[in-house]
């Protein structure tokens, strides 16, 4: 999948944009912080899932003081079938979000996938240290555009897990009544073991080929693998629904005193193991990027065989962060995707690539004359 063209409307710091993106694969987003680049990728990740891959909330990504934002893209299947892809969000008069795929209305759940992204963040580069949310996310995205199943089970199982959380807090103050957990219990359960199952499955497909993957990036462990933590050990959704609920009841009083959900995918967690010992107690900060660059090969050749489509690769200010070798290695692995990433400073060795200067809600194309001489000095 390519876009060839993306405009946004009163979105982030862009009161109106167009971004012509037809004339190459490879695209720069260059300026120094604070001036727009991830709120480029941030729109087209909207696109792509319906939601912020930063996490934002509606009310963030919408131009401070409007009322409306709207982000269209034109994009192309590796096919070339043409598609048109647009989100509306309003505040006012309600709260009220529409999607459109060539013009016509549909729920947010089909525009999962057709535009597939797969996203590399700065805090990825910290991904196997950093916070669990970011690794629970990166499954969720993933198994989203992957599948509309999936998508469902985890829209229900995240409204069930808020309805059971507000009466847990109406509990605690007095408004809410213990008995009437067990009614969430039950949908939390089968949801929450769809998803949980879905996790498990793709850390194993994932698992599959990481070893070559890291054997291409130059490091050969002997038995990497991935691990999903959890509390139990059932392999089908009937288990797994029946552990989770005999947890929630098990953990109750827990959940009371926290005024929280603490049993669930929504806890879980995941890492990668290397000749039995956890990542981050043996791999220095250059083999841990390793085995995160090897992740996103993973999830951009995987989401190429399930969904029959190449992935657009954003990469928000982690390029100029590798080494040469990893550059090279990155650009040649994606060399046939539509890569987009931002960077304050224009990388060498890009090969064939477009350079949009942004500054302030502006996007301009840099010059290639320019280009050129800044190669040369
Ligand atoms: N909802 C919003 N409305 C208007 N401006 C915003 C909004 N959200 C963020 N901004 C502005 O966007 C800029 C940050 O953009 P960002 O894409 O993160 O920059 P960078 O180029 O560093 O990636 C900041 O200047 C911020 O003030
Ligand atoms: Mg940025």
């Amino acid at each position: 999948m390519r876009l060839d063209h993306l405009s946004l409307t009163q979105f982030r710091s862009y009161e109106q944009a167009d971004w012509p993106l037809a004339g190459a694969d490879v695209h720069v987003l260059l300026g120094p912080n604070g001036m727009g680049k991830t709120n480029l990728l941030e729109a087209v990740s909207v696109l792509s899932t319906g939601s912020s891959c930063l996490g934002a909330e509606e009310e963030d990504i919408m131009q401070w003081g409007k009322d409306y934002y709207r982000v269209r893209a034109k994009a192309r299947s590796d096919a070339g079938e043409e598609k048109q892809i647009e989100v509306v969000s309003q505040r006012l008069p309600r709260k009220a979000r529409a999607c459109y795929l060539n013009d016509v209305r549909t729920p947010v759940g089909k525009l999962f996938g057709v535009l597939p992204t797969v996203t590399f963040l700065p805090q990825d580069l910290e991904l196997f240290t950093g916070s669990p949310a970011r690794r629970r996310s990166l499954l969720n995205d993933l198994l989203e555009q992957i599948s509309e199943a999936f998508a469902q089970h985890l829209a229900v199982y995240q409204k069930v897990l808020r309805q059971r959380n507000t009466l847990l807090q109406k509990i605690a103050e007095g408004t809410g009544r213990e008995q009437d957990l067990a009614v969430w219990d039950e949908p939390l359960a089968r949801e929450g073991a769809a998803v949980t199952l879905a996790h498990l499955e793709l850390l194993k497909v994932l698992q599959c080929t990481l070893g070559e993957e890291m054997r291409h990036l130059g490091e050969s462990w002997r038995d990497a693998q991935l691990v999903y933590e959890r509390k139990g050990e059932a392999l089908t959704q009937e288990g797994i629904e029946e552990e989770m609920k005999a947890g929630l009841l098990h953990y109750r009083e827990r959940d009371l005193l926290l005024k929280a959900t603490s049993v669930g995918p929504h806890r879980h967690d995941w890492r990668m193991d290397a000749d039995g010992r956890s990542l981050p107690t043996f791999a220095s900060r250059g083999q841990q990027r390793t085995a995160v660059l090897a992740l996103l090969f993973l999830q951009v050749s995987y989401m190429e065989i399930a969904r029959g489509e190449k992935p657009i690769v954003l990469l928000d200010d982690v390029f100029s962060e590798l080494d040469e070798e990893r550059q090279s290695r990155l650009l040649e692995v994606l060399g046939k995707h539509q890569v987009l990433l931002t960077a304050t400073h224009l990388p060498p060795r890009l090969g064939k690539a477009m350079v949009w200067e942004v500054q302030k809600g502006k996007l301009s194309l840099r010059p290639s004359a320019l280009l050129r001489s800044q190669h040369v000095a």
